[in-house]
């Protein structure tokens, strides 16, 4: 290779890596160039937190890895790359709370400082919104963070990330739009190409692929800890993609839509208030299928906390006409309910834990035999079929949850609670995070828990999910229910009409 061609490229070569016997990663090479924004794709445990955690020295990479930057050899051996530029977001972000905007910038790098070091306030909150300004971003340094929409949330991250401006090089982001609703990604791919133009790389995970025709320049794919392509976006179509992805798989076809909700009303909902809901109505029949859309903070995202009773409510919900105690998650467990929250790596599972004991944390009993002695034999066959059935990996019961890769920690949390037989099962964001086959996977056991007679809602920011899944879609604009959506009137385009503006001739 050539000086010339060389120069503006950082080149990884060799990464391996095993856990164990088991080996995630195996002799990958990547190229990264000046100025591109560079995807790196695969289905859920294919390897791509580990290679970024590789780069960013979190683990050590088997020997023979090497990289260049600009032809030059350059050491992994301490931060990993962070001296050669290489700056990290990792997908939970990192971030405080309750902390705000100047403070999580401030974490580990500190403030300017005044005489006697005493912290010049007013100069961070100007540097802080400065930054974010440059980033494409207006946001008052002073909130919590937890109170700021998850792009965001995400623009500090990387604002914190790149603190060191002028040394960083390369921009690395594991799955920035994962916990994002579907519309807000648009300002952080804003963010990207502001980026891009200014030099920097931009190596990003995500499992939209719309996302990444939209912004990638090349793609780099992984299966099974291999890489099987390197190409530039422009050079390939999205069904190619996915069969590179994940090999010739067969997608289940989705079980034809019958007419369903004639069953028994399941669940009601009257009067239903919390933080941003105001008086909401609805009803759920066995069988039933019920989407809830709008934007962020419209209501969408508060809706199943709170008939769940996780969060503070007022107002009447029944299950099978028997009211359940306000505020009591574990009644409304009881009674036949259950939710997969959109937090779920954080609200529903113990890290330490394997993952047949996270999939049989809610229920033990079920499995007591003689004497209350779990029968093993039978709950390991059942654990087994749902690992089978969502495609989790690694296929064994017995492997610890926090090792299992992010989209794989989906999958265990929301088999815990679809086998448990709901009567009324409550989805948040239920394919967040996961490739493109278990989204298909997840989206059938959806309407086969509908058919065996259970009434579901789901809560979603993707609007093509909720038509593909729906038999009634509600919208909510400010704290509101605003439109029901039957047959033909379920699309996307109606759907994105409502969330947006009023309009005066909706009927309900
Ligand atoms: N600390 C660990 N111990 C054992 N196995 C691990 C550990 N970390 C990751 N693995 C395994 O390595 C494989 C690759 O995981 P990785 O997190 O890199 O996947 P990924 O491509 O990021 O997937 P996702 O899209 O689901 O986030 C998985 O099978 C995972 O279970
Ligand atoms: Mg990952």
């Amino acid at each position: 290779m050539s000086q010339e061609v060389r120069e503006g490229v950082v080149v990884l070569r060799g990464f391996s890596k095993a856990f164990g016997d088991a080996l995630v990663l195996d002799d990958v090479s990547l190229d990264i160039r000046r100025g591109e924004i560079h995807a790196l794709l695969g289905g859920n445990g294919s390897g791509k937190s580990t290679l970024i955690k590789i780069l960013s020295g979190f683990h050590t990479p088997e020997p023979g890895a090497l990289v260049e930057v600009d032809g030059v050899p350059v050491s992994l051996e301490r931060h990993g790359l962070a001296d050669a530029g290489f700056r990290f977001v990792h997908q939970n972000l990192g971030l405080v709370d309750a902390l705000n905007t100047i403070e999580n910038l401030g974490l580990g790098v500190g403030y300017p400082t005044g005489v006697l070091g005493r912290i010049r306030w007013r100069a961070a909150r100007r540097d802080a919104e400065e930054r974010l300004r440059s980033l494409g971003y207006e946001i008052d340094a002073r909130i919590p963070v937890g109170e700021l929409s998850a792009a965001q949330r995400t623009a500090v991250a990387v604002a914190r990330a790149l603190h060191d401006w002028r040394s960083a090089r390369v921009l690395v982001l594991d799955e920035p739009t994962a916990a994002m609703p579907v519309g807000e990604s648009t300002a952080l791919f804003d963010m990207m190409d502001r980026l891009r133009r200014s030099g920097m790389s931009v190596v990003f995970v995500s499992h939209h692929l719309d996302e990444v025709f939209a912004i990638a320049d090349r793609v780099t794919v992984l299966r099974d800890g291999q890489r099987v392509a390197t190409i530039p976006t422009a050079d390939i179509d999205k069904s190619q993609l996915v069969s590179l992805m994940l090999g010739d798989v067969e997608f289940a076809e989705l079980p034809a839509k019958e007419i369903r909700g004639t069953g028994p009303v399941r669940l009601e909902v009257g009067g239903l208030s919390g933080a941003v809901i105001q008086q909401a109505d609805l009803q759920v029949r066995a069988g039933e299928i019920v989407g809830i859309s709008g934007l962020t903070g419209s209501g969408r995202d508060e809706l199943l906390q709170l008939i769940f009773g996780a969060s503070r409510r007022s107002g009447v919900i029944r299950i099978n006409g028997q009211p359940i105690d306000s505020g009591d998650p574990r009644a409304s467990i009881r009674n036949g309910m259950a939710l997969v929250a959109a937090d779920r790596a954080r609200q529903s599972s113990i890290g330490t834990l394997s993952v047949k004991h996270n999939l049989t944390l809610t229920d033990v009993s079920r499995f007591s035999g003689k004497f209350g002695l779990l029968s093993d034999r039978r709950e390991e066959q059942e654990v087994l079929g749902w690992i089978q059935r969502l495609g989790i990996r690694p296929t064994s019961t017995t492997a610890v949850f926090a090792t299992l890769s992010g989209g794989n920690q989906q999958k265990v949390v929301l088999a815990k609670w679809l086998r448990k037989n709901p009567q009324v099962l409550l989805l948040d964001e239920p394919t967040q995070g996961v490739d493109i086959h278990a989204k298909s996977a997840i989206h059938t056991l959806t309407m086969e828990a509908a058919q065996a007679g259970c009434a579901v809602i789901v809560a979603s920011s993707d609007d093509a999910e909720l038509c593909q899944l729906s038999d009634r879609v509600l919208v909510f604009r400010d704290g509101k229910i605003v439109v029901e959506l039957l047959d033909e009137k379920i699309t996307q385009t109606e759907i994105a009409r409502h969330q947006h503006t009023a309009i005066a001739t909706v009927s309900l």
